[in-house]
């Protein structure tokens, strides 16, 4: 398949490090495929970037799943937008002769990340999930063989309770990922403890 036919409209970026694994950036509600980029650039230099755009449009804002209120998911549709995204990759990847790569995803693209480590968790090699929330209310059983989960998540975020991400964390840890959760002096949206965190991440 060649790139142009690829199932989401995206941006890709060829990497320039070698050994640096590709990331997966997802944007938050209302975003697109370029919002991520210099962030990727700026937390994971030279890694190649893959930046698909959410297909679900809520009033004209690009999301990657459906919502039915703020915080409240319709799981249906976020199983099968999953498995959209799951054959996205591996066209990509395929395509741009990529390995795994690891998600960087933001509010609703993190969302759709942590749902993918549950239901597809051979599709990403790690995720860097910038104020995530539980997306699956019952995730299935998982093995997560020990992958890297980062959850940035804001001390004043009116979106995201901290018991919700505190949960995520705990799913992630029962599913056997080496999670890093990160509580940061922060609202929902991304500032410079965000890059901070995350390329020490990246780094790391
Ligand atoms: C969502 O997935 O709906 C997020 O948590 C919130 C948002 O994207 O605005």
């Amino acid at each position: 398949m060649s790139p142009q036919t690829l199932s989401f409209a995206h941006r890709f970026v060829p990497g320039t490090g070698a050994g640096r694994a590709p990331l997966l950036l997802l944007h938050g509600t209302g975003g697109d495929e370029n919002d991520l980029l210099p962030l990727g650039q700026a937390v994971a230099p030279g890694a190649a970037l893959l930046s698909p755009r959410g297909q679900v449009l809520e009033h004209g804002a690009p999301r990657f799943f459906r919502r039915l209120a703020e915080g409240v998911f319709d799981e249906a549709d976020l199983h099968r937008r999953v498995d959209d995204l799951a054959a996205f990759v591996a066209e990509a990847r395929r395509a741009y002769d990529l390995p795994a790569p690891v998600a960087l995803g933001f509010s609703n693209g993190a969302n759709i990340a942590a749902a993918m480590l549950f239901l597809k968790p051979e599709v990403l090699s790690g995720a860097a999930l910038v104020r995530a929330m539980v997306p699956l209310a019952e995730p299935p059983a998982a093995d997560l063989g020990g992958r890297r989960v980062l959850i940035l998540s804001g001390a004043m975020d009116p979106i995201v309770p901290a018991a919700n991400a505190a949960t995520l964390a705990r799913q992630f840890d029962g599913a056997g990922a080496r999670v890093d959760h990160r509580v940061l002096p922060a609202g929902h949206g991304l500032g410079q403890g965000d890059l901070a965190a995350l390329a020490e991440w990246f780094a790391g």
